[in-house]
């Protein structure tokens, strides 16, 4: 079930950010993504590359990561397991690991496997906090993991994890996975479908078309809202991110 909007004032739990194609989705993540790692070690599955490419920048774009933050870079299970006991590799807060195939566009079904056992299995999944799902709907395409993903996400939650997923279609996501979603930012969604999907979030009558005539990088924001409630516009680039205001407070209380 929705948790209450005062349960929402810390950066655990379940978000969502649903959107179609460039609606700012991942411009959003990776500002949560930086914020985040700076505080708790943080997994983030990025089989596009474009979370890295803004947060670590390029040839043409400025890294915005904090400079005190070690970025890793895993591509396999196997490579993962290899390095974590050839090194005795430890994570923590200031560390962040980057899955995906060693090429943009590379084939992803690799770095699926190594995020998968990373959030679900009791050996790896405590080395992080915070786990990150850009193009969520991947890890929901090959329905083996479902149950797995439900235990390790509830896991997460009682642990005080934080989980993002993003994802263009709603409707892809299993419904037990959306509905713990503790909130969530839906930015215009392109099929009908997908915009209904939303209304369980939705308080209003209002939402439907609410989500379907927002402008690029505009989000409306759920966290618990009761029926009739108006939803705030986050702006993925401008606004503040409402549950990371805490952040820094309530991570400090948790060393
Ligand atoms: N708030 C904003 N205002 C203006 N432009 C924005 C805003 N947020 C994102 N953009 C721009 O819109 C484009 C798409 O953004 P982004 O990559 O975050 O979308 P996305 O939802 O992740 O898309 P996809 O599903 O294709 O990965 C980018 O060029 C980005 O710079
Ligand atoms: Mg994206």
């Amino acid at each position: 079930m929705y948790e209450t909007q005062s349960d929402n004032q810390h950066p655990y739990g379940v978000t969502v950010l649903y959107g179609g194609s460039g609606t700012g989705k991942t411009t959003l993540l990776a500002r949560a993504v930086a914020e985040h790692c700076q505080y708790a070690p943080t997994v983030v599955l990025d089989v596009t590359h474009d979370l890295r490419e803004l947060l670590v920048g390029s040839q043409h774009s400025p890294r915005t990561l904090h400079p005190n933050v070690t970025v890793h870079y895993y591509t396999s299970l196997e490579g993962y397991e290899w390095s974590l006991k050839q090194w005795f590799m430890t994570f923590s807060a200031g560390d962040i690991v980057f899955i995906g195939p060693p090429e943009k566009g590379g084939d992803p079904s690799e770095s699926i496997r190594l995020f998968t056992a990373i959030l679900t299995s009791t050996k790896h999944s405590k080395r992080f906090s915070v786990y990150v799902c850009d193009e969520a709907e991947l890890l929901f395409s090959n329905n083996q993991f479902s149950r797995q993903y439900d235990n390790a996400i509830y896991t997460a939650r009682n642990r005080h994890a934080s989980i993002y997923l993003a994802a263009k279609r709603p409707t892809r996501i299993p419904t037990n996975v959306r509905s713990c979603a503790m909130r969530a930012v839906v930015f215009k969604l392109r099929a009908d479908a997908d915009a209904r999907a939303t209304e369980e979030l939705g308080p209003s009558e209002l939402f439907r078309d609410r989500v379907q005539n927002l402008t690029i990088g505009k989000g409306l924001y759920y966290c618990g809202q009761g029926p009739g409630e108006e939803l705030p516009i986050l702006d993925s680039r401008e606004s503040p991110i409402p549950w990371l205001e805490t952040a820094p407070e309530v991570y400090s209380k948790r060393r």
